[in-house]
């Protein structure tokens, strides 16, 4: 059954997780709720220049986070974040993964010039970043079920990146093929060679 917006402004707890990463260290993973402007916007204000090197999908502040969390849309984009070491800090945004329900004009072109279009009903968009000091943790490792099974439960049959991976971020690169993300194509922008990759759900 496919979850409705409205369900899950309803009740986003169905696409919620709690997970352990490392030595036990546990995080609670769930869409981002209206109520995150303040956090949202310590976690953007405090991501390094190495993080917005290779992460931009918007605006990484405060300004922006209170946007974010005024305008959720639970039919155009879930955005999940990562809350925790818990306990102790659980009011503490240390992960956050965008997935727009769709796909960007940007993006889409660039498959079909390669003979593979998407189809933006079935098709989500992915973009994550991780907290620098978390970084290298299995955070990001921990998130990616949670995220691909919501995507599932929204009616999605797979995702591309946003705007792709720099190849210059081998980690990141690393990461998405070790979740099974293949590479479909490759662009230069900036002067930067990007690829382009895609993950097929599993069906039910
Ligand atoms: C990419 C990112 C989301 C991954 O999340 P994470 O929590 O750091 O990832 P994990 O710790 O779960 O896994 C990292 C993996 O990369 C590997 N890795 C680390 N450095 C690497 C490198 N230089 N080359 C290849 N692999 C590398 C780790 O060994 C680990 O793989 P393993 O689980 O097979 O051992 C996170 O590192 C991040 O936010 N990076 C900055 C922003 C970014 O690059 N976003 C993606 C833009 S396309």
């Amino acid at each position: 059954m496919t979850l409705t917006p409205q369900q899950i402004a309803a009740d986003p707890c169905p696409l919620a997780a709690e997970v352990a990463v490392g030595k036990g260290d546990r995080f609670q993973i769930r869409p981002l709720l209206a109520t995150d402007t303040e956090r949202l916007g310590l976690f953007f204000d405090a991501l390094t220049d190495a993080s917005r090197r290779v992460y931009g999908p918007h605006p990484l502040n405060s300004e922006h986070a209170k946007v974010l969390c005024d305008q959720i849309d639970y039919g155009m984009s879930l955005r999940f974040v990562a809350l925790g070491p818990l306990p102790t800090a659980a009011q503490q945004i240390v992960g956050y993964m965008i997935l727009d329900l769709g796909t960007r004009e940007s993006d889409a072109g660039r498959y079909a010039q390669v003979g593979r279009p998407l189809d933006g009903s079935i098709t989500a968009t992915f973009a994550p970043v991780i907290a620098d000091a978390w970084q290298e943790h299995g955070l990001g490792s921990a998130m990616i079920p949670v995220i691909t099974e919501a995507a599932r439960q929204v009616g999605r049959r797979q995702i591309v990146l946003m705007g792709g991976v720099r190849d210059d971020n081998p980690r990141a690169r690393h990461f998405y093929e070790k979740f099974g993300f293949v590479r479909v194509g490759g662009f230069v922008a900036g002067g930067v060679d990007n690829h382009d990759m895609i993950l097929q759900l599993p069906d039910d």
